[in-house]
């Protein structure tokens, strides 16, 4: 771009406002197949300086004639305004993950599945796609009259972030679709990603201006295209693969592989090893065809994908929970290498948690750089399993030891294990704190009720207390699937955590611009410090920072304002109690209408938890809970006792010697019994555990956070200044939301299960019997008495054919 500025402008003076619009559509039309030529083709036309010199003339054109800009096959998005922050974009249609899989046998089990679920006979023949798992990041693009207008990072896969200038500036990506017939919106779904070549280029370039470097051309990728200057990126020669599509307002094909080559067709890269199946063998050779090549790719990929080709199947396989039926992603398996553990250290978690991470001397593991790595917990270091059972064969795991990493995919790389032949003689055992190193309060590994083992994991118990929780509770609180609040980064809540401005979730609610901003500044006076003594920062950059620092201010502030109003869920979630993840949040969400009612649920449930002794035979090792209630119910069978046929009550040898170890002699342990049977959970209790959701772990961490002052005033705090709203749910806007269904007869068109997967989708409950409840009857060939159970009450009924054209409506 700096040769843009310094190079002559072409005379354009003799130029009228129609012959500029002439030329500049000509010159983008030639930029485009340009661009095509280059990174479809790998066979470009004409040299770079001619390509350079194009581009400028149209820059120039637009510089004079502003109209034109951001116009044309081949606009010079370049230039366009960086955006504040990133606006949001809602999915018309969801992102969604995929299943995984890494052995063979999954994947034919994969294949049996979607089989059974379509009642597809053996001998019926079924197509498969196989395409290679781009190990990019998955972007949306919609196109509306064939024309670029929205480009959104799948974000949670409901709302992304808007990224538009920045894919206008992908070769890759083009402007407008070539070619016709393609759908008046047609959103088309895929991956960017870097090439190998120039993935080392831009770290090359990071390295010479003393920038961070980039651990994998994935988060090379992800960090270029997610660049508030979308000259950034375009400076990043990013790539795309079509994979899959959104919302389209006609269909594009009727296969997998059609759409493939109609997005080919309209000058979307797609991927050059697609191929389609009807056998698990060829879809596994394919696989391992892949993997033999992967290391000549010149990008990453992480496995292949394999889609089930026909999209009318597909629709009727639809999703479970976030992955599609009709797909699965078979991975590559982990990447290993061996190296020296230098150091161990504990990090403590945002629940208190000390985990051990291994400090390694840097090693390639599949072609990233890693020298960090989690050792999980306690016991995988001294090689000893919650259970007791050996991990590794008992090897302890020891500073100055030579270990094996291994590496999958995204996740966080693992020691696995240890070569004892290499251990330094004067090696000693890895001592594991009882003290929370970041505030010094004990750390203590909790007895779990329900399996009366000791927990993997020691926390610290020092709560609100300490810096590290807080921390690390208010990144959760503020990140992405929590309160989400825009531009508070990571950084913010360090900053005013210090300053002992936010201490708490509801103090983020209390700043005030002043205050912020002193900190803020008191942040960047000690950083350009820091930096001063090390390599000068760039004066104009701090200066333009500072100009900038009241407007990110203020933005910040605005984007907590943006939260005052969140889904119950997510205030949930954010919440960072131990077992509430984001499906639990969900599942409480969906049965209690707000906080206070929650509360009160918890209340009534704590209430009526069990009593110690109670607590106590459930910790009993051996003795699971249907056992237990039995014992409960009908007390211990007699010493000596044959067992009855049909008794209730029938203890193994083990679960007998089980309770005698516990309790000391068979005595103890029938009164103890006894005392227990007394001491049962309420109906409270059972009514908020047993739910089939939400379950009894959760239940007692939700009691046992309520419990603590200092939670539970944190939380009426954060109601002072938020309030909740009901759960955003997907489906609620279908006429089937809450509505129940039941399906009786034949059915003809689909598999009962199929049926009923459909209806859940649309947000219905699907019922085995009919009552006056009952909204809908789908009844098929042979129904009986629940058609006439559903005239007694007057549901309606319709046949399968309707019900297929409500859903086809819905
Ligand atoms: S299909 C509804 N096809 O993998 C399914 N995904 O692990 C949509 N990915 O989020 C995804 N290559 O980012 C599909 N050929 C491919 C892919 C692919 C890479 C990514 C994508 C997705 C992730 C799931």
């Amino acid at each position: 771009m700096a040769a843009a500025q310094t190079d002559p402008s072409p005379d354009l003076s003799p130029l009228t406002a129609e012959e500029a619009r002439a030329e500049h559509a000509q010159l983008s039309e030639r930029i485009a197949e340009a661009d095509r030529l280059y990174h479809q083709e790998d066979a470009p036309d004409i040299s770079d300086a001619e390509y350079d010199r194009l581009r400028r003339h149209l820059e120039a054109i637009e510089a004079a004639f502003p109209d034109l800009a951001g116009t044309g096959a081949a606009s010079a998005a370049v230039g366009a305004k960086p955006s504040e922050k990133f606006a949001k974009v809602r999915h018309a249609v969801p992102m969604l993950s995929l299943g995984n899989a890494f052995a063979d046998e999954e994947v034919a089990e994969f294949v049996a599945r979607v089989r059974r679920f379509l009642a597809w006979p053996e001998d019926r023949p079924l197509a498969f796609t196989a395409e290679p798992k781009i190990d990019g990041l998955s972007l949306s693009l919609r196109y509306e009259k064939g024309r670029l207008v929205t480009a959104a990072t799948r974000g949670d896969g409901e709302e992304g972030e808007n990224v538009t200038a920045n894919a206008l500036t992908v070769h890759d990506i083009p402007q407008r679709l070539k070619g016709t017939g393609w759908p008046d919106t047609c959103e088309v779904r895929g991956e960017v990603y870097l090439s190998h070549e120039d993935f080392a280029g831009i770290n090359a370039r990071q390295e010479a201006a003393g920038k961070p470097l980039f651990a994998n051309p994935r988060n090379a990728a992800a960090g270029s295209l997610r660049q508030l200057d979308p000259a950034i990126t375009a400076s990043r020669p990013l790539r795309f693969f079509a994979y899959a599509w959104g919302e389209v307002s006609a269909s594009i094909a009727d296969t997998q592989s059609g759409v493939l080559e109609r997005f080919a067709a309209w000058g979307l890269p797609v991927n050059p090893r697609t191929r389609t199946f009807t056998d698990t063998e060829g879809m596994l050779a394919h696989y391992r065809g892949i993997a033999a090549e992967r290391a000549d790719l010149g990008y990453d990929i992480d496995g292949v994908v394999y889609k089930v080709d026909d999209i009318a199947l597909q629709k009727r396989l639809g999703f479970v929970s976030r992955s599609p039926r009709w797909a699965l992603a078979h991975k590559f398996a982990a990447e290993e290498a061996t190296t020296v553990l230098e150091d161990i250290v504990i990090n403590v978690g945002r629940t208190g948690s000390l985990n051990p991470l291994a400090k390694l001397r840097p090693v390639t593991v599949g072609g990233v750089v890693v020298s960090n790595a989690t050792l999980h917990n306690e016991g995988y270091v001294r090689g000893v399993g919650a259970d007791g059972e050996p991990i590794r064969e008992g090897r302890d795991i020891r500073v100055g030891d030579t270990v094996t990493v291994v590496r999958a995919g995204d996740v966080i790389p693992k020691v696995m294990d240890v070569n004892l032949a290499k251990r330094p003689a004067d090696s000693a055992p890895f001592v594991f704190p009882e003290r929370c190193p970041a505030c010094g309060s004990r750390a203590v590994r909790a007895v779990n009720p329900r399996t009366g083992k000791l927990d993997a994991v020691r926390r610290c118990t020092g709560g609100l207390i300490c810096p590290a929780q807080g921390v690390e509770r208010l990144k959760h609180f503020v990140s992405r699937n929590g309160f989400d609040i825009e531009g508070f980064g990571e950084t913010y809540i360090e900053v005013l955590f210090e300053a002992g401005l936010v201490r708490q979730p509801a103090d983020l609610f209390r700043l005030d611009f002043e205050r912020l901003k002193d900190a803020v500044v008191a942040r960047r006076e000690a950083l350009s410090a820091e930096r001063r003594a090390g390599a000068e920062l760039p004066k104009k950059a701090a200066k333009k920072k500072g100009d900038d620092e009241d407007k990110a201010i203020k933005n910040l502030l605005a984007g907590v304002e943006a939260r005052r109003s969140i889904p119950l869920n997510r205030l949930l979630f954010a919440l960072g109690i131990p077992q509430i993840g984001e499906a639990t949040a969900k599942a409480l969400a969906k049965r209690f209408a707000d906080m206070p009612a929650l509360i009160a649920g918890i209340d009534a449930a704590a209430r009526t938890q069990g009593g110690l002794d109670w607590i106590e035979v459930s910790a009993v090792p051996r003795i699971g809970p249907t056992t237990r209630d039995r014992l409960l119910d009908s007390g211990l069978p007699p010493e000596g006792a044959e067992p009855i046929p049909g008794e209730r009550v029938r203890l193994t040898s083990s679960q007998r010697d089980s309770l005698i170890a516990h309790y000391g002699d068979i005595d103890a342990a029938r009164a103890a019994l006894e005392r227990a049977a007394g001491q049962r959970p309420g109906d409270a209790y059972r009514a908020f555990a047993d739910d089939g959701e939400v379950g009894p772990v959760a239940t007692d961490a939700l009691i046992q956070f309520f419990a603590e002052p200092h939670n539970a005033s944190a939380v009426a705090e954060l109601l002072k200044e938020v309030r909740t709203e009901p759960m955003e749910r997907a489906a609620s806007a279908t006429a089937f939301a809450g509505k129940t269904v039941v399906f009786t007869g034949t059915l003809e068109q689909m598999t009962r299960n199929e049926a009923k997967a459909v209806a859940e989708r649309l947000g219905a409950k699907v019922s085995g019997s009919v009552s006056a409840k009952t909204d809908l009857v789908v009844a098929g060939p042979g129904a009986g008495s629940k058609l006439k159970d559903a005239e007694k009450h007057g549901v309606r009924v319709v046949s399968e054919a309707d019900w297929l054209a409500l859903v086809e409506r819905a």
